[in-house]
């Protein structure tokens, strides 16, 4: 979908520019750390889905996996949601195509903070002929309504966000009742590793961790799918009566 602007915020009226179909609602953006610097150029962009993420995953998780394997992994987890659905973190947008494409699929918006990630995506996803809504906005933020999304996605993106309670509480206010949250991330090999890779503006945490965290945020049904070092997790809002 071709998104034109300018966007205006219907409750406090801001407006955000809209340009080459991405809505950019980064008014600041934090410091980016190296590898998310790395992300940023238009060089890596176009390069990203056939050198930068198969390295990536290598030098991260110590395995490869294949694409459709991995698309059938994120689709079967995400189940039949009701709602649109957001891509946090979607770079070029590999799976946002994929999943637009699907047959009574729900709308599907894709959310990165890097604008040469999202350039890149924009004109994937027209090539494909997938409607997708592409965004700028940064993470732990998320810009949708309360219980507006059927299900927030976050393949190998969880570990850029620095503020986990936050992104957290963000997924769990922006889900429907029965929503799921479905997310990929790994967890480095010792305390030393752990450092740099935080040093190079990663945050890997280990499931306790990431259990803990969806739980105080309300989501509910944590499983841990994959081994680490790579986790494949998927938790979900409780539905309407668990909540009452
Ligand atoms: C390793 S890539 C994964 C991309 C995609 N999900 C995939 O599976 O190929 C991580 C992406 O997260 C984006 N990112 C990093 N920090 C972010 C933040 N705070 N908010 C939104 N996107 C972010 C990066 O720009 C990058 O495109």
């Amino acid at each position: 979908m071709l998104l034109f602007g300018p966007l205006r915020c219907g409750e406090c009226r801001a407006t955000y520019p809209v340009a080459e179909g991405v809505a950019d609602l980064v008014v600041e953006h934090s410091a980016a750390g190296t590898v998310q610097r790395g992300l940023e150029n238009r060089w890596v962009a176009r390069s990203y889905e056939r050198y930068v993420r198969p390295v990536l995953e290598r030098a991260l998780t110590r395995q490869e996996l294949d694409r459709d394997s991995e698309y059938l992994l994120y689709r079967s987890l995400l189940g039949r949601p009701e709602a649109p659905v957001l891509d946090v973190g979607c770079g070029t947008g590999l799976l946002a195509r994929r999943l637009a494409r699907e047959p009574d699929f729900p709308a599907v918006a894709a959310m990165d903070v890097s604008r040469a990630m999202l350039e890149e995506g924009v004109a994937q996803a027209r090539e494909a002929g997938a409607a997708v809504d592409f965004l700028r906005a940064e993470a732990p933020h998320l810009p949708f309504q309360d219980h507006s999304l059927g299900a927030v996605l976050m393949a190998g993106s969880l570990h850029f966000v620095a503020d986990l309670g936050r992104l957290m509480l963000e997924v769990a206010r922006v889900l429907r009742p029965g929503g799921r949250w479905v997310a990929s991330t790994y967890v480095p090999p010792g305390a030393a590793a752990a450092l740099v890779h935080r040093r190079l503006g990663l945050h890997p945490r280990g499931e306790a961790l990431l259990r803990t965290e969806a739980a105080a945020a309300g989501l509910v049904r944590f499983e841990r799918v994959a081994l680490p070092p790579l986790l494949v997790l998927k938790a979900e809002k409780g539905s309407a009566e668990s909540l009452r």
